[in-house]
This record gives C-alpha cells, structure tokens and sequence, in this order.
C-alpha cells in the first residue's frame, strides 16, 4: 500500500499523502494542494471528493452492499428493531438488554411537546408542504428546551422522541384529526402508528404486520453516508449550529425530488403512467430521451452501481404487505413490470442504473394509509438517527468549518456608473 502519490503539476513534481478507509478505499488527501501548487480541485457534485472519514456506514456501490457500523443491513432488517439500529448508529455499539430498556424509557419520558408547538401548527395553512412544516417546527422546537443545560445525549433522545410527534400532529391536521398522544407502554413504531392513526386519542387497534413492516422500513432509511441531506446536517454542525437547527436543514435537503422526495414522485409518475394509459416503454423512451428533463424516479444512485440493497429489501416487503393484506395493488405490479423492462434496456444497463430504495418504499407507505405528501416525512424519521450521528461525529473529530472554494466567473471589477 502506498502512503504517498506523486503529481506532476506545471513541470514540478509534488508529493501527497494517501488515506485510507477500512476496506481499502483509498483518496489522495489534497488540502495542502493549493497552498503548496496554487492551484485546486473542481469537482461538482463532490464526485470525487471524500469530505470526512466516518465510522458510521459503509456502501460498496459496485457489490451493492450496506453496512451500519459494520453490521450488514440484510442481518440489522431480521435481528434488529428501528430503535436498536438507533443506538447502534448513535453509539458505535448494539446495546444490551439494560442499555436498551434505558435508551427507550428516556426516549418515552421525552414523548411530548410545548403546548405552544400546538398553537404554532393550528396557524399553518393546510397546503404548506409537510416537508416544509416539519422543517419549520423542528427548528421552532429549539426555542422550546432548554438546551443550555441538556446533555447532547439527551438531545438526541429528545428529537427521537419528537420528531414523531411533530410528524402525527401535521398529518393529523391535514386530515381534520385532534392530536393524539404518546402511549408510554407503546414500543416505538407502534406508538408512531397510533399516534398517526388512532381516531381518538384513546384505543388503536395494532396490526403486526403493518408495524413490522413500518420499523423494517425506518431501519432501511437510518444512515446512508455522505447523501445530501446528511452533508448538509454535517456542514451546518461544523458550523458549530445547533443540533436541532441542523436537522431542520437536513429535513429540507431530504425533501429535494432527487433525494428523499423521490419517494412522492415514484408514485405520482406510476400514477401518471397508468392515467395516460399504462404505456411503459413510451415512458421509458422520455426517460431516455436527453431533450426531455424526465427521469425515470426511483432509479439511478450517486454510488450504487449495481441493486442498492435497500430496494430489494424494500421490494419483497412490499410484496409481502400487499399480500397479508390482501391489497389488489396495481401499481405495485406496474413498478414490477416498469422494473423488469427498464433493466432489459440497453441505456440503462450501460449506465448502471438500478431501482433506489424509493422506488417500492412509496407503495409501502401507501398500504400502510400513509398519504403521498407524507411520505419523504416517514424518510426523515427514519434518517434522524444517522443524521444525529453524524453531527455527534463532526464534534468528536473537530472537524474544522466546511467551506469549499469555487471558480468564479462573474464579471471583472468593475465600476458603478448612475445611468
Ligand atoms: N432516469 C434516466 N436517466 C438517468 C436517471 C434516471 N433516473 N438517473 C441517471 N440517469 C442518467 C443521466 O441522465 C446521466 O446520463 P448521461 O451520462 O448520458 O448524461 C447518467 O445517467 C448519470 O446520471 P447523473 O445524474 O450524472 O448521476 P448522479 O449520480 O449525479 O445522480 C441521481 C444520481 C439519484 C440524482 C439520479 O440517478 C436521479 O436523478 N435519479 C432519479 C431520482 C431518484 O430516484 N432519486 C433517489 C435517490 S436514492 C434515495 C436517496 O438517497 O435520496
């Protein structure tokens, strides 16, 4: 393994250190390039460009594998519960019986909200977007605790606990519901679906397998390295910003239609499809087509060269729900068949483009009653756990502040002349 590289530039020779990840992967460590050569890097779309090292989670692209801490996601979805796989990517470790009990007993005595989170909510319009609500009252929250005098462990025992709140209480108002409470003697996701569903505040009748199949779901969306919305969260807490202002960031950088949005828009484009008559190839040629904007939604990743690993999870999940059910779902048959003809096609194939978590997670959410605008919300409480982490670790490694350089191309200096 080599330690250093050599770059000629401009007919001198320089030497760079080389850094190396767990599995080999290696990156020249450049940040003394520009003070030493004079020149930089340009990589939009950070392609390129390793921005931290990280413990948390691990993609292959190339084999189509996850890891959390290590751990691959196909044993986490079939040993784990969403809150165990929280602590997991938290703390570094699973928990043991005693430090479980504990983690989820302080999350349930963190299970409510300022009375004037409530009045705030009741002035939001209906047809705000959730994803913008939820930005919103989660950075509001920050007025609300008190968190001079709060541990940052307790902070994120805070947001876990809330953020579900926050969640039922926007959804509850769009559809003309009054609040419903936590259930303190409620395990996690059952307390989220009765705190969604429950037409009172009082009983809610559980289905096991809807509530299996929403924990499975939030653990596929718990961490997935540097994507936007985690960057983001990263670069406002080298900042030094808060934690809950930062994950208000991530929440609306989650809500972008080529990141956790595209959950919404695989469903409306299924439901495009079968309104303009089920034609699936007409829409795989727009898909193709570069003078068209359209994207196939739900296919495609930034470092998935292969099946991202949640997608296949998320599809026999779905087909499983659907099943139990006993849902006539036609458009999980349609997102099968768009499947099957889009990776018989030689452009996608060329350019390795496979389906995305997002592509089954949308139909998942709409068997369980979860409406479409509602849906990359379900995303966020996923993420929370890995977008916490994150911020915990930039603290830990002190990184220093995120402020990349650019090539300006705007106008020389210039002088203001009245006209
Ligand atoms: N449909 C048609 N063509 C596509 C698609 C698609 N879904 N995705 C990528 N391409 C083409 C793209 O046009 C480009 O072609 P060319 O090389 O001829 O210009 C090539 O594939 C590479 O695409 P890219 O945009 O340079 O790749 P990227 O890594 O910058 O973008 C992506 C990744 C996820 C934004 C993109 O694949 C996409 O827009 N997919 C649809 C939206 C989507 O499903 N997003 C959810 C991502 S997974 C959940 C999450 O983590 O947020």
């Amino acid at each position: 393994m080599c330690s250093v590289v050599f770059l000629d530039i401009n007919g001198c020779h320089y030497k760079f250190p080389v850094v190396y990840g767990t599995f080999y992967e290696k990156a020249i460590n450049i940040s003394q390039l520009r003070e030493n050569t004079g020149i930089m890097t340009f990589d939009p779309g950070l392609k390129n460009t390793g921005i931290a090292k990280s413990s948390i989670s691990f993609i292959d692209g190339e084999k189509g594998e996850l890891l959390y801490r290590g751990y691959p996601i196909e044993q986490i979805i079939n040993k784990c519960s969403f809150i165990e796989t929280s602590y997991l990517i938290l703390n570094g470790e699973l928990p043991n019986t005693a430090q479980l009990k504990c983690f989820s007993e302080k999350i349930k005595k963190f299970n409510h909200i300022n009375k004037e989170i409530y009045q705030i909510l009741d002035k939001v319009p209906d047809n705000y977007h959730p994803m913008g609500v939820l930005s919103f009252l989660t950075y509001v929250l920050t007025s609300f605790t008190n968190f001079i005098q709060e541990k940052d462990e307790d902070m994120y025992l805070h947001l876990l606990a809330k953020l579900p709140i926050l969640a039922s209480l926007i959804y509850r108002k769009k559809v003309g519901l009054p609040p419903s409470y936590a259930d303190k003697n409620m395990d996690y996701t059952s307390n989220l679906l009765k705190m969604f569903f429950s037409k009172s505040n009082k009983s809610y009748q559980h289905n096991p397998i809807i509530t299996d199949t929403l924990d499975k779901l939030l653990i596929l969306h718990a961490d997935h390295e540097q994507n936007c919305s985690t960057t983001t969260v990263r670069l406002l807490g080298s900042a030094h910003s808060g934690l809950f202002s930062s994950i208000s960031a991530g929440i609306s950088a989650l809500w972008g239609k080529l990141h956790g949005g595209a959950n919404q828009a695989v469903i409306e484009m299924l439901e495009n499809i079968v309104i303009s008559g089920g034609n699936i190839k007409k829409w795989i040629e727009k898909a193709k087509n570069k003078k068209d904007p359209f994207r196939l939604m739900g296919f495609g990743h930034r470092i998935y060269k292969n099946f991202d690993p949640r997608a296949k999870i998320a599809k026999k999940i779905a087909e499983n729900l659907i099943q139990e059910l006993r849902i006539v779902d036609p458009i999980l048959e349609l997102a099968k068949n768009l499947e099957e003809k889009a990776l018989q096609d030689p452009y996608f194939v060329e350019k390795k483009l496979y389906p995305n978590i997002d592509f089954y997670s949308g139909i998942i959410y709409q068997a369980i009653g979860i409406p479409k605008d509602m849906f990359t919300v379900m995303f966020s409480l996923g993420r929370l756990p890995g977008w916490m982490a994150h911020w915990k670790e930039i603290k830990l490694n002190r990184d220093p502040i995120g402020r990349p350089r650019q090539i300006y191309i705007g106008y020389k200096k210039r002088n203001i002349i009245h006209k």
